[in-house]
């Protein structure tokens, strides 16, 4: 047994990751990660490889990993990084093939020491230091993996995001599962989602986002491309008038989906029977546009800047309302700290009861009292259940 695989067996039940980067001539890949994997309550380890700029995974169990390490990667690299709980060593290739433990080694981790593991878990959701692909060729982390300080309200976002899917489907078996995000943009979110779903849990997901620009589109597909994400594609759509996605699907997202596209997206969801829905509305311009007095709440209209929060609070309350006669679970959290985006509430729901039809004629009245519209309470008219 080598040193390093030594060393590598002993980091395993502790493990964060291992990188073997600097391939020598006989190396396979240019470089390969490994990291710990729960997979149906098991504790594997995945290997990330990367080869001509595509990424290939390989799920293995803890003997399949050190004879897969010794065989093809222990010796074949000049670098090897480990990172457990105790921190990070760094392993340089001698002439030999054996390797010197370098003198730059056990940096501490953050908040270092043994961790419990639910923490590790929470922690390597979006850790910085972590070799997500994709976040670097978005401009969320450099190239030596630091957060990009002008993206780091961007990096919040994604991050709870993440969290929030985790808690949701940390106990959901991985399957086939379709995802799609509506008003993706630049696609942060869409690619940790999908690094999520595909590469972490294991799930057969195909995921697509749609956009009004078709240069964002493009440039998300060749990203795609790069890390050969078959399943993950982008496409120029209007969502409130094109033609989208034609079976249903399993999981809405959008992340500030401007004004009324996410009425459309949650309506899009509503008509495709979408079990789970994680949305963070923005600029709620549309009440805000067209209410008028009417009655006992005419003392929040009376300043512009209350009418317009209570505008945006109404809009919100009246899609919880929908998703809520609709058979979902709903609750409304803060999705980010204020301090960091006024944006800052998600609607999460999750399809649990049939439709009952309770909510939406208050808010039809409601509408009718003060003269505003609200795009989704119109577009449910459609498939709203009785009041019976
Ligand atoms: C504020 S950006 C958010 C992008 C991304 N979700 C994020 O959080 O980084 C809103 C995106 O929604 C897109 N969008 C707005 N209205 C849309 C519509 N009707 N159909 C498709 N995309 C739309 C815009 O082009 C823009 O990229």
């Amino acid at each position: 047994m080598s040193d390093l695989k030594t060393e590598l067996a002993a980091a395993l039940p502790r493990l964060h990751k291992a990188v073997f980067s600097q391939p020598t001539e006989g190396a396979e890949y240019a470089k390969a990660t490994v990291r710990p994997l729960r997979l149906k309550d098991r504790a594997l380890f995945q290997l990330e490889a990367i080869r001509d700029n595509k990424a290939f995974h390989f799920n293995l169990d803890e003997s399949g990993l050190l004879a897969l390490a010794d065989e093809t990667l222990i010796g074949r690299y000049r670098q090897v990084l480990l990172t457990d709980d105790g921190g990070a060593r760094q392993f340089v290739l001698r002439r030999d093939g054996s390797y010197r433990k370098s003198g730059a080694s056990a940096v501490p981790l953050p908040g270092g020491g043994p961790a419990a593991a639910h923490d590790r878990e929470k922690r390597r959701l979006l850790a910085e230091g972590e070799n997500i692909p994709a976040l670097v060729d978005l401009g969320v982390f450099t190239e030596d993996l630091h957060i990009v300080k002008a993206k780091y309200d961007k990096y919040r976002q994604i991050d709870r995001f993440l969290r929030l899917i985790d808690d949701a489907f940390a106990s959901v078996e991985p399957g086939p599962l379709t995802v799609l995000d509506f008003g993706c943009g630049k696609s942060y979110l869409t690619f940790i989602l999908y690094y999520y779903f595909a590469v972490r849990r294991g799930f057969d997901v195909e995921m697509i986002g749609y956009d009004l620009k078709p240069d964002v589109v493009e440039r998300c597909n060749a990203i795609a491309g790069k890390y050969g994400y078959e399943k993950l594609r982008f496409l120029v759509a209007d969502v409130s008038k094109d033609r989208l996605y034609d079976k249903d699907f399993d999981l809405l997202v959008t992340l500030h989906a401007c004004d009324t596209a996410t009425d459309y997206a949650l309506d899009f969801a509503l008509r495709h029977h979408a079990k789970y829905i994680f949305s963070v509305p923005c600029c709620q311009h549309e009440i805000n546009a067209s209410i008028r007095r009417g009655g006992d709440l005419d003392l929040l209209l009376g300043h512009g800047i209350l009418k317009e929060r209570s505008s945006a609070l109404l809009t919100d309350a009246i899609r919880a309302a929908v998703l809520e006669d609709m058979g979902y679970e709903v609750d409304l959290l803060e999705f980010i700290d204020f301090a960091h985006s006024p944006k800052n509430l998600m609607i999460r729901a999750v399809k649990k009861n049939p439709p009952r039809g309770k909510k939406i004629p208050l808010c039809r009245a409601l509408a009718g009292r003060y003269g505003f519209t609200q795009t989704l309470l119109e577009l449910c008219a459609a498939y709203e259940p009785d009041r019976g």
